[in-house]
């Protein structure tokens, strides 16, 4: 399963990056009015700190401000993925820029009725919400479930399940379950995954027996992160 970062926050984002587990960042309007700084400068830097995929919204509603604005936006970086909404000229655009090499992240999807016509669209991604969905009391899971059923069925489907909306590790895990492609994570999610309570506790237990040791590995206490020569491993 890959792991995006759902956010526009630059150094949340390096932050994590730097986990070595972040394979992408999906970002929105509300994300980058959030964020409070200019999206063209955050797209820029975001692009360079993530190899991976990046994801831009259009804010236009009409297909040909939607190419246009995804035309510019694919053009600052080569890692931008072009984000459109879920409706008639967002698919128009999904499959006029798909058709000419840009990726799409088709966003706003809450059905399995709309998800068959993003891939048919010829979208990279699909963005299907599932916490929203959660929220008025409808099965954002089991909206998962269903895309990975219908779009394993069918080989011409190329598009890839990237759930969103997420709102704590159990989505993630019951998304994973069901074989989706990728997550896009806030970065508290993230940051949520790592702990357990019996980790933390494990640990304390085997310090204060190291310490009982009186044993150090390291002779000399390391000065960087590159200190310590790669060990040469047996063939
Ligand atoms: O990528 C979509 C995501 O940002 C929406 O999340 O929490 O606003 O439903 P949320």
């Amino acid at each position: 399963m890959r792991f995006f970062i759902d956010s526009a926050d630059v150094s949340e984002i390096r932050d994590l990056a730097a986990t070595g587990l972040v394979d992408g960042v999906t970002t929105n309007p509300s994300l980058i009015a959030k964020s409070g700084r200019d999206f063209v400068e955050v797209l820029r830097e975001i692009c360079a700190i993530v190899p991976g995929p990046i994801s831009a919204e259009v804010a236009a509603t009409d297909t040909p401000t939607m190419l246009a604005e995804g035309r510019y936006l694919a053009g600052i970086a080569e890692n931008v993925v072009i984000k459109v909404p879920l409706t008639p000229d967002g698919l128009k655009a999904c499959r006029v820029l798909t058709d000419e090499g840009t990726p799409v992240n088709v966003t706003l999807c809450f059905s399995a009725a709309q998800a068959i016509l993003a891939a048919k669209a010829g979208a990279r991604y699909i963005s299907p919400f599932v916490g929203r969905l959660d929220d008025v009391g409808a099965d954002g899971l089991g909206l998962i479930a269903e895309l990975v059923e219908i779009y394993s069925t069918y080989p011409s489907f190329t598009t890839e399940v990237l759930v969103a909306s997420i709102r704590h590790p159990e989505h993630v895990v019951e998304a994973a379950k069901m074989g989706a492609h990728v997550a896009t994570l806030p970065p508290a999610v993230l940051r949520t995954m790592f702990k357990h309570p019996l980790t933390d506790k494990g640990l304390e237990a085997f310090l204060a027996d190291w310490a009982k040791t009186g044993q150090t590995i390291l002779k000399q206490p390391v000065q960087g992160t590159d200190d310590a020569k790669p060990a040469r491993r047996r063939a």
